[in-house]
């Protein structure tokens, strides 16, 4: 890993003046030799990360992944007119749930970096993936932006509905953050339009009291009986970055699994039990 960045930080805006290009250093006594411009460290460690063999495996199980499931019902083409090579129903989009604070923390910089190589891989363009985690800085904000990306401004706990084929990215999240996920694409047709992208179920489940992961993640405990889970590999030196991650995807036929009662009407999570967490809860 080569990102040197920590203990620099994003040059703000300055009060009624144009955004300064530069990036000034911190005042902190840890600080580094030179101010890091972070959109240019993320894009040095995305050519770093496309050269790494790691790469060449996920890439190849994320487009594998799902391959295989029928295309969703077609929609309405983009300008209404059929002036259009690729149907709505199947242009991929992509949605980035806590990514954490890039300026300040590498492993959440390589995530970054990842998921711009992502969405080169899956041809998503950087304006249909939309980034939230309630700790962005209005600094890391900019960046996104400088970036291309759409930055999200509500927080939805996750609840984000697929009407088109979508990948989500978690990476390192809170369980509720999956649950309250697939809680809201629970039902037949949604389920098999996400492509997860970050933690193992099977290591949730493992490492969670089973009558806990019933109760308190339920929607978690039914997927790892119905999902496709491919494991991700994960080189030594980037356990902290990169562990754990598996790309997760629900074939149509494997829903009929479960019995239909299961989709009727599936109960909003609450969490009533649930003393840590692990997720920033919206307003409402
Ligand atoms: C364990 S940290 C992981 C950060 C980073 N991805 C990493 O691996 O170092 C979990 C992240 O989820 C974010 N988070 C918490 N609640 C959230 C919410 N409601 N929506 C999106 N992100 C949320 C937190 O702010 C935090 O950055």
């Amino acid at each position: 890993m080569s990102d040197t960045g920590d203990g620099w930080q994003i040059a703000r805006r300055r009060k009624g003046g144009r955004r300064s290009k530069t990036c000034q250093p911190c005042l902190s006594s840890a600080c580094c030799p030179e101010p890091l411009d972070v959109s240019r460290v993320v894009r040095r460690v995305r050519s770093e990360l496309r050269c790494e063999e790691f790469w060449d495996k996920w890439r190849e199980q994320i487009l594998v992944a799902g391959s295989s499931a029928p295309n969703p019902p077609e929609s309405k083409d983009r300008d209404g007119e059929g002036n259009t090579d690729v149907p709505v129903s199947q242009q991929w989009e992509c949605i980035c749930y806590g990514l954490g604070s890039f300026s300040s923390s590498v492993s959440a910089r390589y995530q970054l970096a990842m998921l711009l190589l992502l969405l080169d891989a899956k041809q998503i363009s950087v304006k249909d993936c939309s980034v939230y985690d309630p700790v962005f800085t209005s600094g890391e904000i900019d960046v996104l932006r400088e970036l291309g990306l759409t930055v999200l401004t509500d927080n939805e706990e996750g609840k984000r509905l697929s009407t088109r084929p979508t990948v989500f990215y978690l990476m390192h999240c809170g369980k509720a953050l999956y649950n309250n996920l697939l809680w809201k694409n629970w039902s037949k047709k949604c389920l098999p339009l996400m492509k997860i992208i970050g933690n193992s179920f099977t290591s949730m489940k493992e490492r969670t009291l089973e009558r806990e992961f019933k109760r308190d993640y339920s929607y978690i405990a039914l997927a790892t009986a119905i999902c496709q889970e491919r494991r991700l590999p994960c080189p030594s030196r980037m356990v902290d970055v990169f562990s754990d991650t598996a790309v997760i995807t629900f074939a149509a036929h494997s829903l009929n699994s479960l019995p239909q009662s299961t989709w009727t009407d599936p109960p909003e999570p609450e969490y009533h039990h649930v003393s840590d967490l692990e997720i920033i809860r919206g307003g409402n």
